[in-house]
This record gives structure tokens, sequence and C-alpha cells, in this order.
């Protein structure tokens, strides 16, 4: 028995205690592992190196993915150059399929997001016997309670919002924090919360500014001559669209940012209050992964290898407390789990005085 261990999309921590933890249990098996470099680009030009228990070695603690990995090669549009030097996108789909066959791979573990599990699914209904195991930072996928790497993140931007509090209070300023969270809050509230946050804006509850400015001369009234406002990139204003860093580019998602700027310039109009803007982006998703995703990400990678076993392919592995269980690919990248705006996080940071700018 032979399988391909994958990593695709953005970064995310404890990426390398989940590939470790599929090697160790694959090679208990018995089996021989592959890396695929590159997410499924590896596919596309055979860019592999076998695993083993001495590859996999000493890597539990550090960020990143020792496979490397990829946002713009969906082997389904692949970005290629077209007539006039313009970027066009083209299926070369078939040459992942022959490549897996070439290769003498059995079976397959994608390691990825709501993109890279989209992928899997097309290639698993293309016969690809394959299984897969929910990463990302935004914990906005469907079918498992908590993705691994959300946990890092959210500690990540609540030492950042630590920092920033003491600056905030000793200048008497306002400070806007733009978290990740493309489609869903799950970080901007949970680190908001966690990290004392006066204003928590998410994409589930667009804002109102006039609201924000609310809290904030209130604040201002009561003597508190500063404000931490948390903006997940996603978030926009009532009415309002999303802000985008760039332009569409083909192959890949457009990128967001600028919102956290939009907000402060808004704060500044409104109040003539000093404020400064943090944009913490990419440093949610490195370092060293916190105990909650070492366990959650070790766990993820034997039950992959677990699934294979069982030969339970098109499925995902998944955390339904108290066990990891599993799940059809198919629901985890169907409807977004965004955060619902019923919950009792958002009602209990609602009585507890936190604004969602509404
Ligand atoms: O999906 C995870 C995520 O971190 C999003 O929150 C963010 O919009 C995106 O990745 C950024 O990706 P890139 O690495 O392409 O900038």
């Amino acid at each position: 028995m032979r399988i391909g261990i994958l990593t695709g999309g953005g970064d995310c921590p404890a990426l390398n205690a989940v590939i470790r933890a599929a090697v160790k249990t694959s090679v208990g098996f018995g089996w021989e592992v592959l890396g695929i470099e590159e997410g499924f680009d590896g596919l596309v030009h055979c860019k592999t190196r076998p695993l083993t228990n001495a590859s996999v070695s000493g890597i539990l603690h550090l960020g990143g993915t020792i496979l490397g990995t990829t946002s713009v090669a969906n082997p389904f549009a692949y970005p290629t150059l077209g007539e006039g030097g313009k970027t066009i996108e083209r299926d070369i789909s078939g040459i992942v399929v022959s490549n897996f066959r070439k290769l003498g791979l059995d079976a397959l573990i994608v390691i990825g997001g709501d993109g890279t599990l989209a992928i899997a699914e097309k290639f698993y209904d293309k016969g690809i016997p394959l299984v897969g195991v929910p990463k990302t930072i935004d914990n906005d996928l469907g079918g498992t309670v908590i993705t691994f790497g959300f946990d890092t993140a959210v500690n990540t931007a609540r030492d950042a919002l630590d920092k920033l509090h003491t600056t905030a209070e000793s200048h008497r300023r306002v400070i806007v924090v733009e978290v990740m969270g493309r489609h869903a809050g799950w970080i901007a509230v949970n680190s908001g919360m966690a990290g004392g946050a006066d204003i928590i804006l998410i994409p589930e509850i667009p804002y109102n500014p006039a609201k924000i400015v609310e809290t904030i001369m209130m604040r201002e009234r009561l003597g508190k001559h500063f404000s931490i406002v948390v903006v997940a990139e996603g978030a926009f204003e009532q009415g309002g669209q999303v802000t985008y860093a760039e332009t569409k580019r083909a192959g890949r998602e457009r990128r967001l940012g600028g919102v956290g700027e939009r907000v402060a310039a808004a704060i500044t109009e409104l109040t003539g209050k000093e404020t400064r803007v943090v944009v913490l982006g990419h440093l949610q998703r490195g370092g060293p992964p916190t105990t909650f995703d070492r366990v959650l990400g070790t766990r993820f990678g034997a039950a992959a290898a677990r699934l294979i076993r069982k030969g339970a392919f098109g499925r995902m592995v998944a955390l339904i407390p108290p066990d990891v269980e599993s799940v059809p690919i198919r629901e985890a990248i169907g409807p977004r789990k965004i955060v619902p705006v019923d919950s009792d996080i958002i009602e209990s940071a609602r009585e507890i005085g936190i604004s969602f700018g509404d």
C-alpha cells in the first residue's frame, strides 16, 4: 500500500502536526508514504518525496508545512499563459489523475480548507480514493466543530490585543485591529472577547459607523479615553461591500484587506480621536501551534490514515466532541460555518457591553 499526502491553500499552524501523525500512523500500518509538494501542483508535475518516521521527526512544534503549499494551482482552473500574454484558466485535471496512477498511489490524504477540499471532492468523483483533513484558521468549514489552526490564530490575535491595550490606554487612542476571517467572524469574536475588545465587527453583522462612534463616545463619558476595535477582514458597512486589497487575478481568490483603514477613517472623522490601525495579517497563520492545535492535528492525522484503512473514501475527519469522527467532504464544502448571530457567544458579548456596530 502506498499513500500520498498533500497540503493545499494557505498555510496554517499544526499542518506539520497532521503530516507527522498521518505518516507515523501509516508507517505503523506497514504502508509507504509519498509527500506531494505544493498541493495539487505536486501531482501536476510529479514533485514528490518519500516520507518516513525520520523525515517527520522534530516538526510537531513548527508552523508552516514541510511539504509546501499553494493557493494558485487548481488543476480544474489552472492558470496558463493564453493568447496575447493574458493568463487564462485551463482544466488539466486529467494530468493529475494519470500522475496519481503513474506514481503507484493507492490513496491520498488531502489537508486543506474549502478551496482545496472542493478540488479534492472533484478528484474523488473522478475516481481518486482520497480522504480530507479540515484546515483553516478561519474555522468556517462545515462538518467539524473546529478546524485545526484556529486556536493558534485566536491566541496570536489575543496576544496582540493584550499588547495594544496598553498603548491605546497610555495615548488615549482608538486602536483598530484587523484580523483574518474572510466569510466568518470566528477569530474576531473569540480574540475580541478574550482580549477585552470594546467593539467587534464581523461579516455576519454589517456595521453602522454611527453605532461604533456611539460606543466610543459613551466610553469617553465614563472616563475611558481609549477603545479597542477588532474587525474581521470580511466585515462591511450596512448597505456596503467588503473591501478588497487587489483586483481579481486568474486562478486565485481575490485578496481582502483595507476594512480596518476604512473603519478608522470613519472614527477619526466622526469623533476627532486619534486612531491607529494594526493589520495582523499572516502573523495569524504562522508560529508554533498551541497545545490544543497540536493535539487536534495529531488526532486528525492519525484518524485520516484510519479512514483510508477502512476504505472510507470521499470523507473528511471531523471533530464532533468528544471524538474525531468523519463526514462526507461534501458536507464541509457545503454551506459555510459562520458565527450564528443568535448564538450564546454573541449574546454574552452584548450583555457585557461589547458592541457589534449594529
Ligand atoms: O482562509 C484563510 C485566510 O487566512 C483568509 O482569512 C484570508 O483571506 C486568506 O487566507 C489570505 O490568503 P493569502 O495567503 O492568499 O493572502
